[in-house]
């Protein structure tokens, strides 16, 4: 974990929340990197679980809500941890985590009685801070999922089955909040919820339990690391009938990494009920209205960034020397591929390397241009980013102006990220090369 999170930095993928302050606990920024990564992560999402479907809408709702939602959803009574308080240090720990939950683990007191602490972030909403003012952070983007359910089904007439996806922040006053971003206080979830006639739950939890290991075979993590976990009837969340965790072995051990959960119409029930507003949906053919039922695929967006950087995170000898780099799936690499001149100081590389830069730029969008250092601190910068290709002008280019179709002649030499293998081939190849890899 050291590596990935010294790594993280050193590259400008994760950087502690408000570092130049001290930080504060369980928070973190992405990184220009990071940004890149994650938006990835999102549009590969967003690509299998609605794009590339008819049945599937998405949304996009506020986080701050009204607060009978989560009063409805059962969060306000029941949202909570288990806290248990050292008499001796004063550490707060969640009792749950511990082996022993009577002895402090730091100082050896004695603990607490555990008391159900709520992890809704309160708020107020205007000017008055009273009673009558408070608003919570959404705990999850489910939320804003249910409440829009109707206006979805008024304005675009989906028929069952339908799913409406979104992503976006939700919050949670953890107790301990640790492992770098696995357990955050602010974090980003990829939720669906998905409605189906009640009898066909089952056939949809399989179909979308496939879709969840095709994704995490698309992210580039390893079967054997990816693990399904049946959750027993007692560990459940108050509203699901049948829970599968997708575990994922981190450094510091098997956790969960997403949830799929058959939440029955747990959820339209009660916010009908708290709203007094008809959730039924009616079936055009036998006009029989009933509340549809629902299977919830839900993935943190930070612990998916974390198992692809474990997985992507390798170390080996090249040319004499130890390097560490990302083996990350084209796909979602930050940077497809990085142009430069072999010597920066030559004026006729540095303008035939803008060229193909600004070419490929055109296709690729996401290239970077890199002239800092010599080439061999170039290529190992690319390689921790996780840069699958590396594309060089030098004087061979140069050498072979002046044809009829330069772009079609004129070579580069085009360098593979994991085998650190280079090749010399015309440009036009290259980067056909770079766009079949990322399509
Ligand atoms: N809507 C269902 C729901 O929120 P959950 O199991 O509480 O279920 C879903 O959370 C996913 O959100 C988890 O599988 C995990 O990926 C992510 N997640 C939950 N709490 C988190 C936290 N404190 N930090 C980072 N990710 C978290």
């Amino acid at each position: 974990m050291e590596k990935i999170v010294s790594l993280g930095k050193r590259r400008g993928f994760i950087f502690p929340g408000s570092e130049i302050y001290g930080g504060l606990a369980g928070t973190f920024d992405y990184g220009p990197m990071g940004v890149l990564l994650k938006e990835n992560i999102q549009q590969l999402w967003l690509a299998l679980f609605r794009d590339s479907r008819d049945d599937m809408y998405g949304v996009d709702a506020a986080i701050l809500m009204n607060p009978k939602v989560w009063e409805s959803s059962g969060h306000v009574a029941g949202f909570s941890d288990p806290l248990v308080g050292c008499e001796k240090c004063k550490r707060r720990f969640r009792a749950d985590h511990l082996d022993d939950p009577r002895r402090c683990p730091t100082c050896g007191g004695t603990l607490s009685e555990p008391r159900a602490f709520n992890m809704m972030f309160k708020t107020h909403a205007g000017a008055m801070e009273d009673e009558s003012a408070i608003v919570y952070l959404r705990p999850e983007t489910a939320g804003g999922i249910f409440v829009n359910y109707k206006n979805v089904v008024d304005s675009i007439h989906p028929k069952l089955p339908f799913g409406i996806a979104q992503i976006g922040k939700a919050f949670r006053n953890e107790i301990a909040p640790r492992d770098f971003i696995f357990r955050l206080r602010e974090l980003s979830q990829m939720e669906v919820e998905y409605f189906v006639r009640p009898p066909e739950w089952e056939a949809a939890f399989d179909a979308w339990r496939a879709t969840m290991h095709a994704y995490a075979d698309a992210l580039g993590l390893p079967r054997d690391a990816v693990h399904e976990f049946e959750v027993p009837a007692e560990d459940r969340a108050h509203y699901s009938k049948r829970t599968i965790d997708f575990e994922f072995d981190y450094p510091f051990g098997r956790k969960e990494l997403w949830g799929l959960a058959y939440r029955t119409d747990f959820d339209l029930s009660a916010h009908q009920r708290g709203s007094g507003v008809s959730l039924e949906y009616l079936e055009d053919e036998t006009k029989e209205k009933f509340i549809p039922h629902v299977i919830e695929p839900s993935l943190g967006v930070d612990r998916t960034v974390l198992a692809v950087l474990v997985s992507a995170y390798r170390e080996d000898e090249l040319g004499g020397e130890t390097r560490a780099y990302l083996a990350l799936s084209p796909r979602i690499a930050p940077v497809k591929a990085m142009v430069s001149p072999l010597l920066k100081n030559k004026p006729e590389l540095v303008a035939k390397a803008r060229a193909v830069y600004a070419a490929l730029k055109r296709e690729v969008p996401q290239v970077a241009w890199d002239d800092n250092g010599n080439i061999g601190k170039r290529y190992r910068r690319q390689d921790e980013i996780g840069t699958p290709f590396c594309l060089t002008i030098d004087f061979d280019t140069l050498g072979q102006e002046n044809q009829t179709a330069p772009w079609l002649t004129d070579t580069v030499t085009l360098r593979d990220r994991d085998s650190g293998a280079q090749e010399r081939l015309p440009i036009t190849d290259a980067v056909a090369r770079v766009k079949e890899a990322i399509r």
